[in-house]
């Protein structure tokens, strides 16, 4: 489902930001990436993504060997993928609705169909009062919650999740761990990157854990 095998990520000042990393991921595994400030997280996640390729070695993700992807192949590769970034990337011209749509809208989906999902996952979140909000209108929280919304919209086979409860407080953290826990349970493999010791340390998941950019499973 995702496999590294010898993968590096090689930053153009020469920067190392991931060193000789190989591990595998199950389908339908749920899955912490733990590792300090700048351990290289947030790199990893952006080659499971096709946001970046390794400098070397293999990254195989949902079958695809991202190393290797063409650049009219990408795009549709992110459409199996659901991302939520550590620094939510909403779009601040387009409302709560819009930005949660966006998804379906680039493939292409039916404006009713996607009227009615948009509608169901961002009850999931508890934001349906805000649909018509834009980013800059609503808290930080709400927004991260809109980022997770709009990375489940499309029913990704993977989700990785950069500190997807970093902004949050202790109550809204515990609903959108039970949301991908949820997500998870419905057979999406989930993958998520955390500072948060205690959260791992109460949860039953495998840990991946990551240091200057090296990881040991
Ligand atoms: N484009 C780049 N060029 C050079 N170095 C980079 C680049 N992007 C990231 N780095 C470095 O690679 C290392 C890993 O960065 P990364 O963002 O993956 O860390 P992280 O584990 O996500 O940290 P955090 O928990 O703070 O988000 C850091 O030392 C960072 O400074
Ligand atoms: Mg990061």
């Amino acid at each position: 489902m995702i496999s590294f095998s010898h993968a590096y990520k090689v930053f153009p000042n020469g920067y190392q930001g991931l060193r000789n990393v190989s591990f595998e991921i199950e389908k339908g595994e749920f899955v912490f990436l733990s590792g300090p400030s700048g351990a290289g997280k947030t790199t990893l996640f952006r080659l499971i993504s096709g946001f970046d390729r390794p400098s070397s070695g293999e990254v195989n993700v949902l079958g695809t060997d991202v190393s290797s992807l063409t650049s009219s192949a990408i795009p549709y590769f992110r459409r199996r993928i659901g991302v939520i970034y550590q620094d939510f990337r909403l779009l601040r011209d387009r409302t709560v609705f819009e930005n949660v749509a966006m998804p379906l809208m680039v493939r292409g989906d039916r404006h009713l169909a996607i009227e009615r999902r948009v509608r169901e996952v961002l009850e999931q979140v508890g934001l349906s009062f805000r649909l018509s909000n834009f980013p800059d209108e609503i808290s930080g929280g709400e927004q991260q919650r809109v980022a997770i919304a709009r990375a489940l919209i499309h029913h990704p086979g993977v989700l990785v999740a950069d500190e997807p409860t970093g902004n949050l407080d202790q109550d809204m953290s515990n609903e959108i761990f039970k949301l991908l826990e949820m997500v998870n349970a419905q057979g999406t493999t989930v993958f998520v990157a955390t500072h948060d010791a205690d959260l791992i340390r109460r949860k039953p998941y495998r840990v991946v854990r990551i240091h200057e950019g090296e990881v040991s499973a």
